[in-house]
């Protein structure tokens, strides 16, 4: 059966697609919508037999997107989740360990390359100027976390809702039987716990403080229809071809499809963060004629406010119901929202097309799509800096390099993006260890072409502890790996 993956907007029920929903993983056209996770890193052994058939048992656990769905309607119907959702991922390594084909092998230039691999020459130059650049992460391995310099093999993503307490035993009871199951075969590397953070509306936000995950690429109907009656789409269009995430697994059948996945255990300097923010906003004031708020500052580093006001729709928050209907057209000189916000480094909304002519068809195809979930200490007013809080930041995608890569290096690290002299986004770009960023540019006004600019930077606030590259293949082929 032929899948035509310029396809969006699809039905769950569509039946064109039942074979491929029962084969795809969940988690990627739709997010699991969990509230606690584990992330079990494991290595295999040499026993490339016995590895395939841990694998091959796994599989039998794994979510389907069919089986997500399933579950979701029984949680709309019973009113709780008590579904264990299981995903499950390789990295190159892991492929390597089970003794397949290579022709198997998903074929994305980071993915073969791992994480770690800091020589490895990525194309990230935008518009064809090819510039191949090393280390387009700009990540520095010594400040990586042990396990994660290790070789990791795969990933099992366990989440489960529901009381807490009750939560957290079974999660840990999930750990405990995949340790018990890899017995002699393998071992788990390390395990990441994951929680999900909401404010007193139980939006879901990050420990900076701000609602995240509000700002998706959508595949599904039921999705498209819940954004459409948020605000419409009159100035953005959130839908995205099933291409933009969902590649062929070149190691299944005619219905099976895989997604690439970028995995980065970011740490938050919350402190630090409004610490900074608090300056800003005092430098800012001395300039302005108004009392700038550290909420104003932290907002246009962000380019949305706490609760997810974007700041180039008004001066303050408050902006109920419509979330994500804004691009940047009545703001083209970055007089509202900074060119350096994290939200429009991460996603310009036709700035690229009024800035370098170039297709909008070519900026939407950069657009990622976020399953991460903080970890750590849920205090957002900590006492020090650099408190065990963050992020582990989980993107799928069709291409490392042509999204992510290029996402985090050709925007956020590029101090000329949009146009010169820019700077870093200041939540998660980083130059090379040892560089000094550029100080960024900030109006005292918001909105007025004529009001002072200070120069400030910001940045520094988010650091990487580790991660890899992972392939989430289909379930065909981990269930139908050789014996
Ligand atoms: C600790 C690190 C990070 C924090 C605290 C953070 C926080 C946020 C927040 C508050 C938003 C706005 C709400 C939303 O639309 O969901 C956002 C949006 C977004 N972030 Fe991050 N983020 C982090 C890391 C990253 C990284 C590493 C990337 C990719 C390089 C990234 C890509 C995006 C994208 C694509 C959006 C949506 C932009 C849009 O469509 O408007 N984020 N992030």
């Amino acid at each position: 059966m032929s899948v035509n993956l310029n396809q969006t907007n699809i039905g769950l029920d569509d039946p064109n697609f039942q074979t491929v929903f029962a084969n795809l993983q969940g988690n990627i056209l739709k997010g699991h919508g969990r509230d606690a996770a584990r992330h079990v890193f494991f290595s295999l052994g040499s026993d490339e037999a016995a590895n395939r058939r841990w694998i091959r048992q796994l599989a039998e656990t794994v979510t389907s997107m069919s089986e997500q769905d399933r579950q979701h309607q029984a949680f709309k119907q019973q009113g709780k989740a008590d579904h264990l959702f299981v995903n499950l991922m390789l990295s190159a390594t892991g492929y390597r360990h089970l003794g397949v084909a290579q022709t198997q092998w998903p074929d994305d230039q980071a993915f073969l390359a791992g994480m770690k691999d800091v020589t490895q020459r990525y194309d990230t130059a935008p518009r064809g100027d090819h510039k191949p650049t090393v280390n387009p992460l700009n990540d520095d391995l010594s400040q990586w976390e042990t396990p994660f310099t290790q070789t990791i093999d795969g990933m099992v993503i366990f989440a489960l809702s529901g009381d807490p307490a009750t939560v957290e035993q079974s999660l840990d009871h999930q750990v405990q039987a995949l340790k018990q199951s890899l017995d002699g075969i393998g071992q788990i590397v390390v395990v990441q716990r994951g929680h999900v953070m909401r404010n007193d509306k139980q939006q879901v936000i990050e420990h900076f403080g701000f609602v995240d995950g509000v700002s998706n690429p959508k595949f599904l109907f039921s999705e498209l229809n819940e954004e459409y009656r948020n605000g419409g789409y009159s100035q953005n269009d959130p839908s995205a071809p099933l291409s933009l995430v969902m590649v062929p697994d070149p190691g299944g059948d005619q219905s099976s499809f895989g997604t690439y996945v970028v995995y980065r255990k970011l740490q938050q300097n919350i402190k630090g963060f409004w610490q900074r923010a608090d300056l800003l906003a005092n430098t800012l004031s001395e300039k302005a004629d108004r009392k700038v708020s550290p909420d104003f500052a932290g907002a246009l580093c962000v380019g949305r406010f706490k609760d997810g006001t974007p700041i180039s729709e008004q001066a303050g928050d408050g902006w109920t119901n419509l979330f994500n209907n804004f691009n940047f057209d009545q703001d083209a000189d970055g007089l509202r929202c900074p060119f350096h916000a994290h939200v429009r480094k991460t996603n310009p909304r036709g700035d690229t097309v009024r800035q370098f002519n170039s297709p909008p068809t070519i900026e939407r195809s950069r657009r990622i799509v976020r399953r991460g979930i903080s970890f750590g200490d849920t205090e957002l007013n900590p006492a020090t800096e650099w408190t065990d809080a963050g992020l582990l930041f989980l993107s799928v995608q069709a291409s490392i390099v042509d999204q992510f890569i290029f996402m985090q290096h050709t925007w956020c690290n590029n101090e000329n993006f949009l146009r010169g002299d820019v700077g870093l986004d200041p939540l998660v770009g980083q130059l090379q260890p040892g560089q000094t960023p550029e100080s960024q540019t900030w109006s005292t006004g918001w909105g007025s072409p004529t009001a002072d600019k200070v120069s400030f930077s910001f940045s520094g606030f988010v650091r990487t502890k580790g991660g890899e590259y992972f392939f989430m293949p289909s379930l065909h082929f981990l269930k139908n790996l050789p014996a």
